[in-house]
């Protein structure tokens, strides 16, 4: 997970982690109003963003490197249809007990830039437990984990490119981009495509995070049409009455509304 809780890495200058939100929200805050003066349209997630301290030092510098695919599928990983159980799409039952936390229902469509369905395609997620926790070695802060939710999912897209998963809502967590930086509540998103070269991950946020305009990953989707195509919204029809509330989130593979990804072309 490309932003699970760790040290930030010496961005420009020794004491660049040290930098406070306000500092932080300036930088942004700059970025965005270049952005908007220069008039153009960057649809995209920036993968050099300085107020993302890490991604200075971290992201792709040279291009893509073309490889030959019948190599490649000697040694990517391959699923079948069949290794994918349906009830791997329910995060709350993979325990004894019940994990803490909202039930949520997330569903969605992925489709391609035509809008036309991509059927049976692998869809994971990952994400922090109600209180903000990952299961993972390098998420040490002070939260409980929670013993029935591990917070790990996937499922296969329908022939109506549907997906559909059961989990509990994340909580937002600390992180070490800047002093106590905090990123909002978010589901990481993995869309396999039909090969391992088409692999594409994404973050899905939930309305009205009143974190937002204080992250730098979030805002590191320069667009605000950008942004907005990586928060869920509440949808009603997808609760479970007594049981779950819903949200709904649609993908978009290609094209000019295409949801922003963190490796892009
Ligand atoms: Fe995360």
């Amino acid at each position: 997970m490309s932003d699970t809780p760790i040290p930030a890495a010496p961005a420009t200058s020794s004491d660049a982690a040290e930098a406070s939100q306000e500092q932080i929200t300036t930088e942004i805050g700059a970025l965005a109003a270049r952005y908007a003066a220069a008039d153009g349209e960057e649809l995209h997630t920036r993968l050099d963003y300085a107020p993302y301290r890490s991604s200075v030092l971290r992201h792709p510098t040279k291009d893509l490197h073309h490889a030959d695919p019948e190599d490649l599928e000697l040694c990517a990983p391959v699923f079948g249809e069949q290794d994918v159980a349906a009830v791997e799409a329910d995060l709350t039952i993979q325990h004894r007990g019940e994990p803490i936390g909202e039930r949520i229902v997330v569903a969605g469509r992925v489709r391609d830039g035509e809008g036309r369905p991509v059927r049976r395609q692998l869809v994971e997620i990952w994400q922090a437990n109600a209180a903000g926790r990952y299961l993972h070695q390098r998420d040490q802060h002070p939260a409980p984990i929670d013993p029935h939710f591990t917070g790990v999912g996937r499922t296969l897209t329908d022939d109506e490119g549907n997906y559909r998963f059961l989990t509990i809502r994340p909580g937002p967590y600390p992180w070490k981009n800047h002093q106590n930086a905090w990123r909002p509540a978010h589901i990481h998103f993995s869309v396999f495509g039909t090969e391992f070269t088409q692999r594409l991950v994404t973050q899905m946020y939930f309305p009205g995070d009143p974190l937002f305009p204080l992250d730098p990953i979030f805002q590191s989707a320069i667009d605000p049409r950008a942004r907005e195509l990586m928060v869920a919204e509440y949808d009603h029809s997808l609760t479970q009455p007594e049981f779950a509330t819903g949200y709904r989130w649609d993908i978009v593979l290609t094209g000019g509304l295409r949801t922003p990804f963190e490796e892009t072309d």
